[in-house]
């Protein structure tokens, strides 16, 4: 059904069925000897520490536990995004395949458990290649494996790399159809706006001649952003200081877990959740033979979650080398899905 409170005339409403599911990378460790070199998250952890404000990448969150927890946070009742996106592209599978069109060629970034794709190989006509990036590599591989005994006719290329850096893809297969990102779950949300554009542009040079199919949250009524981030049960408050039990497994840190709380709050200008870890008191924290102070009311930056409009993502997609197609998006606008040709 069209919708008709949105300029694109190709943007569609859809209807209710939940779900859930998401994808994340990961990486699992053990704290290093004296005599070892710190891995990328004791580097950007220490460095992270040691600037004004202190900050650490949300790429961290995800080792075995985090990711777990991400798991069940898709599932929370306030939590919308997942399930909202699941529906979309359940409803809409059908008007998405017809873009894209026959004998596709899949490359989803960040890919991880390869669960929503699943429901867009359903409904393409005869998908030729499914070429899953992550840089998980060893989940990957199993998660490839799965799909490729529920998907016989389709050639699964895993590839574990860092999808934000340029990657060389293998040459389009003889006969194949449109090559065609799929980067669900908003996690271009969790970029900086100038990260956000460059990865745009990578993906809009590596799809040349076809498309990406993209997830982006919308935004909203800061209530219903602000109790997606901030839980009933408080597990989004344990996904966010899983990050400094990580450092302790990890790292040579001793975060005291309870000398921190998890903040999480919406900064409406800038269209976006900023999520935190807040010291309750002043303390030390020692990290790899170095100490940091804190001062009561001192925090961790861990994550922005940006918030789009459907006209911002799509002004963004144009900068980035893309001309926006359809949009898809749910009856209560909370999510969308976009189809940008390259
Ligand atoms: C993965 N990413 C899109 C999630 C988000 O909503 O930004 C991560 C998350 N952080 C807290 N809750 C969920």
């Amino acid at each position: 059904m069209r919708n008709p409170n949105t300029s694109p005339s190709s943007l569609s409403f859809v209807s209710a069925k939940p779900q859930q599911q998401q994808q994340k990378p990961s990486q699992s460790q053990r704290a290093p000897s004296a005599s070892e070199p710190l891995s990328e998250f004791g580097r950007e952890m220490q460095a992270g520490l040691a600037r004004t404000p202190r900050s650490i990448s949300p790429k961290f969150f995800y080792d075995a536990a985090g990711s777990q927890l991400f798991d069940r946070i898709c599932e929370l009742p306030e939590y919308y995004p997942t399930r909202t996106e699941l529906r979309i592209l359940g409803e809409c599978a059908g008007e998405i395949a017809g873009q894209i069109g026959p004998n596709a060629e899949i490359v989803e970034f960040g890919a991880g458990s390869l669960t929503k794709v699943r429901l867009l190989l359903d409904a393409l006509e005869t998908p030729k290649r499914y070429l899953p990036i992550d840089i998980s590599g060893e989940h990957l591989e199993a998660a490839a494996e799965r799909l490729k005994a529920d998907y016989p006719k389709l050639v699964v290329q895993p590839i574990a790399a860092d999808y934000t850096m340029p990657l060389v893809l293998p040459a389009p297969m003889v006969g194949a159809g449109r090559r065609v990102g799929f980067f669900p779950g908003s996690t271009i949300g969790n970029f900086e706006p100038e990260e956000a554009l460059a990865f745009l542009q990578l993906a809009a040079r590596m799809l040349r001649g076809g498309g990406l199919l993209i997830g982006v949250d919308l935004v909203k009524d800061p209530g219903r952003l602000h109790a997606a981030y901030n839980d009933a049960q408080g597990v989004t408050g344990e996904f966010n200081l899983n990050l400094l039990r990580r450092a302790n497994a990890e790292l040579d840190a001793d975060f005291d877990l309870d000398g921190f709380a998890h903040a999480a709050f919406y900064n409406a200008p800038r269209q976006r959740i900023e999520m935190h870890l807040v010291s309750r008191r002043a303390q030390s924290v020692l990290l790899n033979g170095e100490r940091f102070g804190f001062e009561e009311g001192e925090t961790i930056h861990t994550e922005y979650s940006h918030k789009f409009t459907v006209e911002g993502l799509r002004a963004l997609a144009v900068r980035a080398g893309f001309r926006p197609g359809a949009v898809w998006t749910d009856p209560e606008r909370l999510f969308s899905v976009h189809w940008l040709a390259a």
